[in-house]
């Protein structure tokens, strides 16, 4: 698969999981990919915690339901009733999930490049989360970011030291289908921006909004209503 394919390919995944997870030589690709990412001053402030036991994943999974429900119950009206179809994990369906985090201490007090923006750790740390995610892809695997969590919560489970952040929650596993649209677009939550409206030349233009929502046409235009309105 080319770098092209993969990355038109990538999906979050969240209910095509098989329960399936991959096999060991596969995840150790997977992880090498992402271990190859760029870092600043090679600092390589990530580490991956691979969670398999039904019981830990259970109890993340209960975890982030309940900040689910804490989210929605801030929702009103259309958001809250189209968030409703929506869903967010795949915690105990995807076989195995892969805890990325980050170490900011990694590399020392002096990081060569870090000086100046000291998020430029936290950004090699989602560096090395994409790599992993395109090379699961290629992989014919599934990949499912959950963020609907308490920092705490994932380091008490996990025994995280203190300093260290858990980024990301991945859900890893074989997956019956990757859809060709991502799963808030099809559930009309949020669509695409067009490229024209992130491409900037010599300056950066503040956008005031140039799509004037217009009606959806019902013939040229699949999306439910509200993911062809403009949100921006
Ligand atoms: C930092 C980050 C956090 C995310 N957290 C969640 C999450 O908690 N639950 C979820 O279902 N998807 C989560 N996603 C996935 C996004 O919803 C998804 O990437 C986006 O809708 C675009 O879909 P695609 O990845 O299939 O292209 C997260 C993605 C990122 C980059």
């Amino acid at each position: 698969m080319s770098v092209y394919e993969a990355i038109a390919r990538r999906r979050d995944v969240r209910a095509e999981f098989t329960g399936e997870a991959p096999d060991d030589a596969t995840l150790t690709r997977v992880l090498a990919a992402a271990h190859r990412a760029p870092s600043v001053g090679m600092s390589q402030p990530w580490d991956f915690v691979v969670v398999r036991d039904p019981a830990t994943r259970a109890r993340f999974a209960e975890h982030v339901a309940t900040e689910r429900a804490a989210y929605a119950a801030g929702l009103e009206g259309e958001r809250a009733e189209t968030f409703r179809g929506i869903r967010i994990e795949g915690i105990r369906e995807s076989g195995l999930g892969v805890v990325v985090t980050h170490d900011p201490d990694r590399g020392g007090p002096h990081v060569l490049g870090r000086a100046t923006i000291d998020d430029t750790g936290l950004y090699s740390t989602c560096l090395a989360v994409q790599n992993l995610w395109l090379a699961a892809t290629a992989e014919g695997l599934g990949v499912g970011w959950v963020s609907f969590y308490r920092e705490e919560h994932l380091r008490e489970l996990l025994h995280i030291p203190p300093r260290v952040r858990p980024v990301a929650w991945l859900c890893v596993g074989r997956v019956s289908a990757l859809h060709d649209v991502p799963d808030l677009e099809r559930h009309g939550w949020r669509a695409r921006r067009p490229l024209d409206e992130a491409i900037h030349h010599e300056r950066y233009r503040s956008q005031t909004c140039r799509r004037a929502a217009p009606p959806p046409s019902p013939t040229t235009d699949s999306r439910p209503p509200s993911a062809a309105r403009c949100r921006c």
